[in-house]
């Protein structure tokens, strides 16, 4: 028969083997849950909000170069936030200079970030359309928007986006497309894709960037336009960030 204290230690060793091992979880657990949970209670505002908040007390109003430094400046010192950041940022202004869009539609807004950084970069005339469906996210990025000066260049459609595609053309009078930049949940990359070539939305020249195709993934996204001869892809590996990733240009060929 064990006695009570074998028990002990190995019920303490089983534990420290069970937390080495889920290790990542637990860290994701005490930023996500604890952490923030903290921070929200202390602060009386949600991390959207409390980015809205540093956006207002440190960029220029009208300048959106400062509000998209104002969000790398805070999620570099204060909280990690979900936006592309400035190291993918430059991958995404690479791409902007190239194809020169008039008609941007992005998927996944947040706070605006890569919307203000995309839509300072529009030539005279461009607009980006952004679909996002929390109503809050879409909130703080339309006021990170107005900070930033760019109300007339960008509109937020706020929706599913699986529901706003099939509704382009008719209800938002959008014909076509020259650039998509696909951010939202990478679960619908493949999907949305698909809906927009079934709505004629994307036509021959038009350019899918996509985020994140290796972490968290789209590999499914990746398998179908890297295999289609509907597409030209380019991989854009990203270097300089704790875990591996890269953006997909993929130009649809018609
Ligand atoms: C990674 S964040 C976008 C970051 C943003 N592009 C930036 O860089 O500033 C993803 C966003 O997509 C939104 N989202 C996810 N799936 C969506 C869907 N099917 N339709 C609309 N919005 C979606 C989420 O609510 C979230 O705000």
């Amino acid at each position: 028969m064990l006695d009570s204290q074998t028990i002990l230690i190995a019920s303490a060793l089983l534990l420290l083997l069970l937390a080495w091992k889920f290790r990542r979880l637990l860290v994701f657990f005490w930023h996500k849950g604890v952490l923030q949970f903290m921070k929200d209670f202390m602060s009386g505002m949600s991390k959207e909000e409390r980015i809205l908040d540093w956006v207002k007390q440190h960029a220029v109003v009208g300048d959106p170069q400062s509000v998209v430094d104002a969000m790398d400046v805070y999620s570099r010192q204060k909280e990690w936030s979900m936006h592309v950041g400035d190291i993918k940022g430059v991958i995404v202004d690479k791409v902007m200079e190239e194809v020169k869009p008039q008609i941007l539609l992005e998927l996944g807004t947040y706070c605006g970030y890569s919307a203000v950084r995309m839509a300072h970069l529009l030539p005279p005339g461009g607009h980006l359309f952004t679909i996002e469906f929390n109503e809050s996210f879409a909130t703080i990025a339309q006021q990170v928007i107005e900070v930033a000066g760019l109300r007339d260049k960008i509109s937020i459609l706020k929706g599913p986006s699986q529901e706003i595609i099939p509704q382009l053309k008719k209800k938002y009078e959008i014909n076509s497309v020259d650039m998509v930049f696909l951010d939202h949940w990478k679960s619908r990359y493949l999907p949305d894709t698909k809906l927009l070539e079934e709505n004629g939305i994307i036509r021959k020249g038009t350019v899918l960037l996509a985020d994140n195709v290796i972490c968290p993934g789209a590999p499914d996204f990746l398998e179908y336009v890297r295999n289609s001869k509907r597409y030209e892809c380019t991989t854009y590996p990203v270097e300089n960030i704790r875990v591996n990733d890269a953006l997909e240009k993929a130009v649809f060929l018609g």
